[in-house]
């Protein structure tokens, strides 16, 4: 069966602030998906939040960037946003960039991944969303599932993956892309993905089956709107298990939580920290960032689940770390490496206290 899965998300009001979701938006969300169902539009859906950001998980037939599918996300996030306005969340329609809906939400402000594929006998699949970060925050994860033997063992012993993985990269500035091959091209791959700021990891194929394994949301909303907007707050769908990576597999890279960027007003650096769907409300300095995976079983397209991956135990230990480099991070207030170096930082004042301090800047003996 070829099915469609695309996550659409968006962030239409937070309450309170930018920490969470109101319950009322899920509902009107739910509403407005449920109709489509009944329509037979989706075949499934199962909508979820993550921070301050919703999310619209949907299962159809109509493949990528469908009109009819982005339509409805569209539409979906308009009702949402109204409700928000009546309750005066926090932001409300923050993430909606433009007036009218122009075909594809792309470049309209919500974040997209979605995958086409052929169903297989059994079809795990993990949705990794994360809130307060931006789009290359997937990229040292990927990396690690994908081409990292030191992660992912199955790249070793798993007959079906021993040939390595495709990486399709996306330069953010130039509007650039390029594919490059695990494990003979790592070292180029690396020099690109390891700047996470302006190249994002797009996609992962199996190089095997020629068969999609991951795809990322990659939109940058301040360069779309060229001003700040809230951070991207990406969006991740990972295929698990037979030629793929293994749940735990592709779960581990999040044991060892590292930095990325965004945090309080998006111009910070601070640990990524896995947490269950229950404890993805960023509280402490706006966050820290976090990041949630809910799996599920595709059954002809059904969603079965969603299980709550980082509720476990297991990754106890991770969290306990993250809010220690949380602390380590907060030590160095307004100093960099906390803070984003002035390019990268989506709010700054330094131009406008440059200019008022113009002719009190003197030249070097
Ligand atoms: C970061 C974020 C928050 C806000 C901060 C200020 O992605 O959403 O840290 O940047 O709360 O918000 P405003 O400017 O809306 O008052
Ligand atoms: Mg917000
Ligand atoms: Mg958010």
């Amino acid at each position: 069966m070829k099915l469609t899965l695309s996550v659409i998300k968006a962030d239409i009001g937070g309450f309170v602030g930018h920490s969470a979701s109101h319950p009322d938006v899920i509902n009107e969300a739910s509403e407005s998906l449920s109709k489509a169902k009944k329509e037979g539009l989706l075949i499934d859906y199962h909508i979820t939040s993550c921070g301050d950001d919703i999310q619209l998980i949907m299962t159809h037939q109509q493949g990528d960037e469908s009109e009819k599918i982005h339509r409805l996300a569209w539409d979906t996030f308009v009702a949402g946003t109204e409700v928000a306005k009546k309750l005066k969340l926090y932001g409300a329609g923050q993430d909606l960039l433009s007036d009218a809906f122009a075909g594809n939400v792309k470049g309209m402000g919500p974040g997209v991944a979605e995958m086409e594929f052929e169903e297989r006998k059994s079809e795990p699949v993990l949705i990794f969303m994360a809130d307060k970060t931006s789009a290359g925050a997937w990229n040292m994860p990927l990396y690690k599932m994908f081409a990292d033997p030191f992660n992912t063992i199955g790249l070793v012993i798993a007959p079906t993956m021993h040939s390595g993985f495709a990486f399709k990269v996306h330069d953010l500035k130039e509007h650039k892309k390029i594919t490059l091959n695990a494990p003979e091209d790592i070292y180029d791959l690396l020099v690109f993905i390891g700047a996470p700021t302006r190249f994002a990891i797009k996609a992962v194929f199996s190089r095997e089956a020629d068969e999609i394994a991951a795809v990322t949301s990659t939109e940058r909303l301040s360069l779309i709107a060229q001003r700040y907007v809230g951070k991207d707050d990406p969006v991740c769908i990972v295929r698990c298990q037979g030629i793929f990576p293994a749940v735990g597999e592709v779960l581990e890279p999040f044991a060892a939580p590292i930095l990325v960027e965004g945090w309080m007003r998006g111009s910070h650096m601070g640990p990524l920290m896995p947490v269950s769907l229950q404890e993805s409300t960023p509280a402490r300095f706006d966050g820290p960032p976090r990041v949630v995976a809910a799996g599920f079983q595709l059954a002809e397209g059904k969603f079965i689940g969603p299980r709550d991956m980082f509720a476990d135990v297991s990754f106890e230990l991770a969290r306990q770390q993250a809010n220690e480099m949380a602390d380590m991070m907060r030590r160095h207030g307004p100093f960099e490496p906390h803070r984003l170096p002035l390019e990268e930082m989506e709010y700054t004042t330094m131009p406008q206290v440059a200019e008022k301090l113009a002719d009190r800047f003197i030249a070097l003996d």
